[in-house]
């Protein structure tokens, strides 16, 4: 089953697992980020299965939602993690995640993050440039340490998903240029405190195709053997995340029918394999829970005020993202057509267009799809403080992060005399 069927409806209410949603609205308020803990587990285990036979890690990236209880769930199911951050790292070994599992990729790491990931001893930095080679040399070096890196190739190719979250040509910032690398490795394999174990690419994210995925690794298979014949032996391929989720019409591939295409391209390469995905593990595990404040009649259009907003979950004001957004109970009022919106001050501030809704004040709301990429990117614009976040396992809800205080948010600041 999908994982968003873990979300669904019995007797005219929204149901998470065993909890209907409107009784966590009810207890913790609104707005709530919602996680199914049973979604989290299949999505994993769907990897692990397609993956059995063949060496591998599959590193959860931390960005799509680094919330230390989902970290935890998958930390318990042998992930390895992707983090972008010296803050990520820190997450990942809050909840009890192994440093040795753990990938650092990013464009820009700080010498204070090589220090704090060579002190926990990751597995692998993924490495995107010439200047960052020669500075984890020296940091490692600093440290009496050897860093084990790949080099992230990008390898030029269309991941045909959202101009902002594709990261595979050669326009992007991402990785080095598929012509530099095998000089880079050549400079990266003569510096001492570096070791050479991987190639890694990330073309993109939401993508709904394998074929660029194919077209990725039959390019970085070319440089791998070059690599090879020159005497460089790497002992792992990094394909990066990416694998994209239905949010409302699109067919991604089923995870097991993507990673069986991976393993075909692979053609019986013996390396391990190093996923990071994101997403596909999260996105839809999660629902965002909003309750209407204000039906306002417009002249053109009837607005459904929510508590939500752009500050919640950013994709449909970033990315003009669509989320489904489904009663969390089937009332009987009169069906419209809505516009729902949250609270700030922007004309962007919306969660959906047009939907065709049967609901009145106080009405709850669930967006759906919006556990990857939703709490993570949160702000406090207008002084909001960030939604709680609760977890569903089973009939049980815990509570996973309490809702934001306003005196935290200036908690920092202080007036000058
Ligand atoms: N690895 C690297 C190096 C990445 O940059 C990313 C995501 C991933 C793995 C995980 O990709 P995923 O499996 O989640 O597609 N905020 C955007 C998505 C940004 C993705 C950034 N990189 C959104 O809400 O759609």
């Amino acid at each position: 089953m999908t994982m968003r069927q873990y979300f669904n409806y019995q007797n005219n209410q929204l149901v998470a697992e065993g909890v209907p949603l409107a009784d966590i609205a009810e207890q913790y308020g609104t707005p709530c980020y919602v996680y199914s803990r049973a979604a989290l587990t299949s999505g994993f285990q769907q990897f692990a299965e397609a993956l059995k036979g063949h060496e591998h890690q599959i590193c959860y990236a931390v960005k799509a939602n680094p919330n230390l209880a989902i970290l935890n769930v998958f930390a318990r199911l042998g992930a390895g993690f992707d983090i972008v951050s010296g803050g990520e790292l820190q997450r990942v070994l809050a909840a009890g995640g192994e440093a040795r599992k753990v990938v650092f990729s990013g464009v820009g790491k700080s010498v204070a993050e090589m220090r704090m990931a060579l002190e926990a001893g990751i597995l692998c930095f993924n490495v995107e440039s010439a200047p960052e080679l020669d500075r984890l040399n020296e940091v490692a070096g600093s440290l009496g340490k050897v860093a084990a890196i790949s080099l992230r190739v990008n390898p030029d190719v269309d991941a045909k998903t959202h101009p902002y979250i594709s990261t595979g040509l050669k326009q992007n910032k991402f990785g080095v240029a598929y012509t530099e690398a095998v000089s880079l490795y050549c400079k990266a394999a003569a510096l001492p405190n570096l070791r050479l174990t991987g190639m890694d690419c990330h073309i993109g994210s939401q993508l709904t195709e394998t074929s660029p995925f194919i077209a990725a690794i039959e390019k970085v298979l070319v440089l791998v053997d070059a690599l090879a014949s020159m005497g460089i032996v790497l002992e792992h391929l990094d394909l990066g995340g990416g694998l994209g989720i239905c949010y409302d019409k699109e067919t991604p591939p089923a995870i097991a029918d993507y990673v069986a295409a991976l393993l075909g391209a692979l053609k019986g390469r013996t390396q391990k394999l190093i996923l990071e995905p994101g997403r596909v593990l999260v996105g839809n595990a999660g629902v965002l829970l909003t309750r209407v404040e204000y039906i306002k009649p417009g002249c053109e259009k009837n607005f459904a005020i929510v508590d939500a907003a752009m500050n919640d979950l950013m994709r449909p004001a970033l990315y003009d993202a669509y989320h489904g957004i489904l009663p969390v109970v089937q009332e009987n009022h009169p069906v419209q057509n809505y516009e729902i919106v949250g609270p700030i001050c922007e004309t962007g501030d919306f969660i959906g267009h047009a939907r065709e809704l049967a609901v009145a004040p106080q009405s709850l709301l669930a967006v759906m799809s919006a556990g990857a990429y939703g709490m993570s990117m949160s702000s406090n614009y207008n002084t909001r403080p960030r939604a709680c976040e609760v977890m569903v396992d089973g009939d049980k809800v815990h509570l996973i992060r309490a809702r934001e205080t306003v005196q935290q948010l200036f908690a920092g600041e202080s007036i000058i005399a």
